[in-house]
């Protein structure tokens, strides 16, 4: 995205304008292709003037007499003013320089929840031309290690709420690496120094490609990558998405995601940056408060990650203490904006909470590019990105949809050609973005001193030889009316009966049923069969359950009923484990995990104290240690 070419985009608009109609869904691509332009265009004036750095942003709405009084950020119960927020950021900036000696170019760890502080020291490290690597606060023991060295951080700054994540075996195995938690004591002494402006030469030389900070990708397996995020990666999307969302000075963007991530802290803090704009946010999710907040704050965007809306509809409905009325649509929010939003869920989220634009984005941190999908009616409903014919013509040569093949989760190769495959209309195939060949780096700057994975995710001679392309590891499909619809993630699917399954299509089915408050779908290996048979790892609603916690037969009769009416019968979840809301996804991002579920099945000795059901005729049975010899006899078979 950061070489988009400016000069073809901006002459070829008016011209494309005049004889493309709403049959193409030109004025969406108006809206897309003017989003990008002057994002674009921005980057590039930046990097003229040595100026791209985002503590510029920063500074220019602190220090304007428009914009200096105007909110900068609620927390909690705290509001700072732009030009309140670059006093303690100075102030911070001199301790890190004066006290603990950082340096242009150094990186520091920063292991923290979204607090106030967190994102003033971002802003300090950025006044010093100096690194923050972010660490997700979850981490512990090896994991924590492996980042911290990863970013070759000499220093680490702890958030106090998350202090004893940081054992003594971390520190033993790092002994040459300073920790310190910033208590609310040491946030004292950093305030009582002088403001310190650190010269423009520190920052001069940030680039398109220069190192803006280091962020950590949860794959599913493996320890965390360390992403590098370019200036370029923040300045774009930043721009992009909040001219596509329509974010103005006057908003208020409200986010529960955790800022160590790219999504809050990109598409939320840098966005919400890049137009002068309240940013708002709570120290981490929570569904009872989430509105709350909301309202507190009095946001009127919101974001969302993965299954956040599905656990903000299965809340209850909050009444009013006081005056008894029900407070769903008690709030100002008119866009929600994130990514991960299942079919199943938007419409309803739209109707309870009255949100009326949705903004789905399909992006990685690692990637280069992005999909959009702006909506307010349910004509894409569930697509993640949405192109018009225009958009298509001028950047659809970046974006390619490749088969795959199951077996080795790569890119299918003709093997005459030696060439990838474009898929057909509708064919599921991994989504691709292309690279400049002889400056991969320009777009993909790669995992941080790990060259292995930089390169596996690096693909050459795709359509011809010598080519370069992104691999996102995500399956997409397209269909005629320039919609793109998420699939799976690559290594998901699974083959029952020699046919292909996606487990994001199952999990979206199994939702849709009403007793169902979260469904996980993976293919599972089971003695004496072929491929893997498909199972849901689902939470129920309260309402579904029995006073001892079980499904009533109802309920798992209904449920069967309606799997057999929804999905084709190879693709039918065959077991059911009973998870409770915590082991169905992960914690702070909200995104579900499969591997270790995928890798225990439904041997009773390893699913633990979960019960496991199966279909058996009309309904969903007790499957147990019996049931279980049974298949290893070889006994039975599916
Ligand atoms: C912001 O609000 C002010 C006051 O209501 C209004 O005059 C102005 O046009 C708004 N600006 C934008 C960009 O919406
Ligand atoms: C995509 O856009 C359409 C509007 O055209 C909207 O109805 C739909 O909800 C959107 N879906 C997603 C997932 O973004
Ligand atoms: C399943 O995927 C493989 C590629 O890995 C493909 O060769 C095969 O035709 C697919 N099967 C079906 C039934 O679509």
């Amino acid at each position: 995205m950061a070489a988009l070419p400016v000069p073809l985009i901006a002459p070829a608009l008016g011209a494309a304008a005049a004889y493309l109609n709403a049959r193409f869904q030109i004025y969406y691509d108006l809206n897309l292709l003017g989003s990008v332009v002057p994002a674009v265009a921005h980057q590039a004036w930046w990097t003229y003037r040595g100026r791209l750095n985002f503590f510029y942003r920063f500074e220019d709405l602190a220090t304007s007499k428009s914009s200096q009084t105007r909110d900068f950020l609620r927390f909690e119960d705290r509001t700072y003013t732009y030009e309140q927020a670059y006093d303690i950021v100075l102030r911070y900036a001199g301790w890190l320089k004066e006290k603990r000696g950082v340096k242009k170019g150094e990186m520091v760890a920063l292991d923290f929840q979204n607090t106030d502080t967190f994102l003033f020291l971002v802003l300090a490290l950025w006044s010093l031309g100096a690194v923050p690597a972010l660490i997700n606060y979850n981490l512990v023991g090896k994991s924590l290690i492996h980042c911290i060295t990863k970013a070759k951080a000499r220093l680490v700054l702890i958030d106090p709420s998350v202090a004893e994540n940081v054992g003594d075996e971390v520190r033993a195995e790092l002994s040459d690496t300073v920790f310190e938690v910033v208590t609310p004591q040491l946030e004292s002494q950093m305030l009582s120094l002088e403001p310190y402006r650190a010269p423009d030469e520190v920052r001069a030389d940030a680039s398109g490609k220069g190192m803006a900070m280091l962020i950590y990708t949860s794959g599913t397996t493996g320890l965390p990558k360390a992403a590098i995020v370019s200036w370029s990666k923040v300045a774009i999307p930043s721009g992009f998405t909040s001219r596509f969302v329509g974010t103005t000075k006057n908003d208020t963007f409200y986010t529960a995601m955790p800022l160590y991530h790219s999504t809050a802290m990109l598409l939320g803090f840098t966005h919400t940056l890049s137009q002068g704009a309240t940013f708002a946010m709570s120290r981490k999710f929570s569904t009872s408060q989430f509105w709350d907040d909301v309202r507190k704050h009095d946001a009127n965007i919101i974001q969302y990650v993965g299954e956040t809306c599905r656990y903000l509809l299965s809340a209850p409905t909050r009444i009013c203490p006081k005056t008894g009325e029900n407070l769903d649509r008690k709030h100002n929010v008119r866009v929600a904006f994130g990514n991960g939003l299942r079919p199943d869920v938007w419409n309803k989220f739209k109707e309870r909470f009255g949100v009326e634009t949705i903004a789905e984005f399909y992006a990685s941190t690692e990637g280069s590019f992005g999909t959009w999908n702006k909506s307010r009616n349910d004509h894409s409903l569930g697509a993640v990105g949405r192109n018009g014919a225009l958009y298509n013509i001028l950047l659809g040569h970046t974006v390619a949809i490749v088969r795959v093949d199951i077996e080795t989760e790569l890119p299918y190769r003709d093997p005459k050609t030696g060439l990838c495959v474009r898929a057909a209309p509708g064919e599921p195939g991994e989504l691709l973005f292309a690279l400049p060949p002889n400056d991969v780096e320009a777009r993909f700057q790669g995992y941080f001193g790990d060259k292995d994975s930089t390169s596996k995710k690096i693909m050459r001679s795709v359509f011809k030889k010598g080519d370069a392309w992104f691999r996102t590891g995500d399956v997409l499909r397209n269909d005629n009316e320039y919609r793109l619809f998420f699939s799976d993630r690559i290594g998901d699917t699974f083959r029952w009966k020699s046919e292909n399954v996606s487990t994001a299509e199952v999990a979206q089915a199994v939702g849709l049923h009403s007793s169902i408050q979260e469904a996980n779908v993976y293919g599972i290996e089971l003695p004496n069969h072929e491929g893997r048979a498909g199972c849901a790892a689902v939470v129920f609603k309260p309402s579904a359950l029995d006073s001892a916690g079980a499904p009533t037969p109802d309920t798992l009769k209904s449920l069967a009923e309606h799997v057999r009416a929804s999905l084709p019968k190879y693709a039918l979840p065959l077991f059911l484990r009973l998870v409770n809301d915590d082991s169905a996804h992960s914690t702070g991002t909200n995104k579900q995990q499969k591997t270790a579920l995928r890798n225990e099945g439904v041997d009773p000795i390893k699913t633990d104290k979960d019960e496991v059901y199966w279909l058996k005729g009309d309904s969903y049975v007790k499957f147990g240690p019996k049931e279980w010899s049974e298949l290893q006899g070889g006994k039975v078979k599916l």
